[in-house]
């Protein structure tokens, strides 16, 4: 019989694209959203690209118990991927206790359903953020966590520490898997699923691709005078469909019991540092485009550089990051010119 695995957030730029990677391997999936921060443009796309209509949709605010629970006993849920959480930093320094209440509260009624139907495989979606500006790059799970420079980060590590006591104190029941994404962009290939920001984009790429279009008038690339080869900050850029497929090696990884630790970490990254100027030429050069950019002050906030150290994830789940950073972003601007209509 197939597994099931529910996808809370499942509508939005990441669990969409893990939706249909899920399927595509041979998984149930269903699918469970608020709609708080995306519409159903996503899932609809999902459809698509599967061919299957009958992906279950459950309108649920993990926020709440009840819900949470009743989904958990409509289904047999044999692993769960929590995305649902909110993700702007600078949102979250202005309205911490939404981000604490939110972000915590629903990971917190996840795992308490768990508990209540006597186990479950949990894959956590954590963030390269828990690193802060390390001290040696690149960073591997080794590498020490830094105290989080906002209210969305502590979040994300807070949910990691809720995740590990929790597996240590199920006695075997409940497994878990943390995944570091570091900067997700592109989009499907088929490009009918992408990254949708509402309002103005806070991410580079988004902001690259809606002043491409024509919906910004100009990108400001923050600081050109950070101690890295161009002056301009590095990243570990990860394209959207290698992320997601790391997911299901995840997932198979604890469905099949072969883990070395009830609670494992994965970097999912690339390994290749790629500064903001380098992202950007190369963004006008596969495109054959110019793009209306200056030099901003400093973002506040931003580390000067941080990439992955992925052999974790290369080596023992078996995954790589394969797409080139040129695949990537073409991608990228086919889903702004799907969104145009063009
Ligand atoms: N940048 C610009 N102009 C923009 C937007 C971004 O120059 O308009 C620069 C930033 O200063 C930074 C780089 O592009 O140097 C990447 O910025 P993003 O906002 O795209 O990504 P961040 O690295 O700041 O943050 C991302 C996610 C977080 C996550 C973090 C982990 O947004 O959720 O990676 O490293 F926590």
């Amino acid at each position: 019989m197939k597994k099931t695995v529910l996808v809370s957030g499942g509508a939005g730029f990441i669990g969409s694209h893990v939706t249909v990677e899920l399927i595509g391997a041979g998984y149930e999936v269903v699918v469970a959203d608020n709609l708080s921060n995306c519409d159903m443009t996503c899932f609809e796309g999902v459809k698509k690209i599967t061919g299957r209509d009958d992906i279950p949709f459950e309108k649920v605010d993990f926020c709440d118990a009840a819900a949470t629970e009743a989904l958990f006993a409509k289904y047999k849920i044999d692993a769960v991927i929590h995305f649902a959480a909110f993700k702007a930093v600078g949102e979250s320094v202005e309205k911490p206790v939404l981000y604490y209440k939110n972000n915590l509260g629903s990971f917190l009624n996840v795992l308490e359903a768990a508990e209540r139907q006597g186990g479950c495989n949990v894959l956590f979606s954590s963030s390269a953020t828990v690193y802060g500006q390390p001290e040696k790059l690149p960073v591997t799970e080794e590498s020490p966590r830094q105290p989080a420079t906002s209210p969305y980060g502590a979040t994300k590590q807070m949910c990691e520490d809720i995740l590990q006591d929790t597996v240590k104190a199920s006695g075997g029941k409940i497994k878990g898997i943390l995944l570091r994404y570091f900067n997700p962009i592109g989009a499907h290939p088929s490009a009918l699923i992408g990254e949708l920001p509402r309002g103005v984009p806070n991410n580079l790429v988004p902001f690259i691709t809606q002043t491409a279009i024509g919906k910004r008038a100009c990108l400001s690339i923050f600081g050109d005078d950070y101690p890295t080869p161009d002056g301009t900050c590095l990243r570990d850029y990860i394209d959207i469909v290698d992320l997601a497929k790391a997911h299901v090696y995840a997932v198979t990884r604890m469905m099949e019991g072969k883990m070395d630790e009830p609670c494992e970490i994965f970097n999912v990254g690339t390994g290749r540092p790629v500064s903001v100027m380098e992202l950007v030429t190369a963004f006008e050069r596969v495109n054959g485009l110019k793009l209306n950019y200056k030099i901003a002050p400093r973002r506040p906030g931003d580390v000067t550089a941080v990439w992955a150290d992925p052999t974790r994830a290369n080596t023992v789940l078996g995954w790589k990051a394969e797409r080139t950073v040129e695949e990537t972003l073409r991608s990228a601007w086919e889903w702004e010119k799907h969104l145009a209509g063009k």
